[in-house]
């Protein structure tokens, strides 16, 4: 992983801004999820449009030219047309020539799209790929279910992935070194929108059952963040960060609290952005790497569940291999 780039709307709205025109509290909010603030897009502001911006500030940071990107896969559940993807326009509007398609897996979209990529960056020739998760939640927000909307918001986190000759096996312990993805419908119901293209037509809006879903985050996340490490040969001890989906900060905490994680090796960007969906996890980690927190070789882990419920974890070792 050689380069990241974010993007968050202009547009920032404080739970304070919220009490405007829902009946909210900043206490309940902070209290209840640890959000501060989010980002919403402007009226004619897409996800195509974050994804592109995050996108270029991924390949500037990894300065592989454009040219030689050759998959785009952005994890998204809002799309800017049911079809085509939005990564074609994402590609079209950045000029690369490269097989571009989308996959949904909702919050934990970011986590799938690694794993995808790094299959077929191993089984096929693709060697630099560019990995985005955008999402623009807030049109889908309910504002008449106010348990919901406060927790969401919108931007664009990508990275981009590379394939390098592994001499002598020197890169054996570098890179996305292994990840686990999960998926049971059985809990379809407890995290969807109330519409689609072939149920009704809608784009619908999300419903959740808040409490069963922070039950089920706090179990799934913290058991595929103990299987992933075990697959990678890896303690939790030896993670230097862990860079958990930034849905809510009760969660983060209470799965810290289980693994026995150090809380101050733990990156959360939630109070600035809430949950913003498939791009939380590549917009925390831009943040922590543009504040020097996370450095060249360290050992990431990342977590994250969303609908479906769809869930899981990566151990990385993250930055330009030191050969
Ligand atoms: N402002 C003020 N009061 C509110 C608000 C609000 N925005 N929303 C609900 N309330 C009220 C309720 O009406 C209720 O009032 P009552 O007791 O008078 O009936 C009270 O607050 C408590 O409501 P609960 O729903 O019981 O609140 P709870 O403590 O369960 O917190 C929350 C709700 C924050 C949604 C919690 O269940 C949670 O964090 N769930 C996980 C959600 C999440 O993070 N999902 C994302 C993970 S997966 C993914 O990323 C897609």
């Amino acid at each position: 992983m050689t380069g990241v780039g974010s993007y968050l709307p202009k547009k920032r709205f404080s739970n304070e801004d919220l009490t405007k025109f829902i009946e909210t509290s900043d206490e309940w909010i902070s209290k209840r999820s640890g959000i501060k603030f989010r980002h919403f897009v402007s009226e004619n502001e897409t996800t195509s449009d974050m994804a592109v911006n995050a996108g270029f500030n991924a390949l500037k940071h990894s300065q592989v030219k454009k040219e030689n990107v050759d998959l785009i896969i952005v994890a998204t559940t809002t799309p800017d047309n049911t079809f085509p993807a939005t990564a074609t326009l994402v590609q079209k509007k950045l000029g690369i020539n490269a097989v571009s398609f989308d996959i949904q897996a909702v919050c934990a979209g970011f986590v799938f799209a690694l794993s995808i990529a790094k299959s077929m960056m191993l089984e096929s020739h693709y060697s630099n790929c560019l990995v985005i998760g955008a999402d623009s939640m807030s049109k889908i927000l309910d504002w008449t279910d106010r348990s919901t909307s406060v927790l969401f918001g919108d931007g664009a986190g990508a990275v981009v992935l590379q394939k390098f000759d592994n001499p002598n096996g020197k890169l054996d312990d570098w890179g996305l070194l292994s990840s686990v993805i999960h998926s049971d419908g059985n809990f379809y119901d407890l995290l969807k929108t109330n519409g689609g293209v072939s149920s009704n037509q809608k784009t619908g809006f999300i419903e959740m059952s808040g409490k069963e879903v922070f039950k089920h985050a706090i179990d799934k996340l913290s058991l595929s963040l103990e299987e992933v490490l075990t697959i990678s040969n890896k303690t939790i001890s030896e993670l230097d960060w862990l860079v958990p989906h930034q849905a809510n900060q009760r969660i983060i905490l209470a799965v810290a609290e289980k693994l026995k994680f150090n809380h101050e090796k733990i990156i959360s960007t939630v109070k600035d952005h809430g949950n913003t969906s498939a791009a939380s996890i590549p917009l925390a980690l831009e943040n922590a790497i543009s504040s020097n927190k996370i450095k060249n070789g360290n050992l990431i882990g990342m977590q994250a569940i969303g609908g479906g419920l769809s869930w899981g974890a990566s151990v990385i070792r993250i930055g330009k291999p030191l050969i």
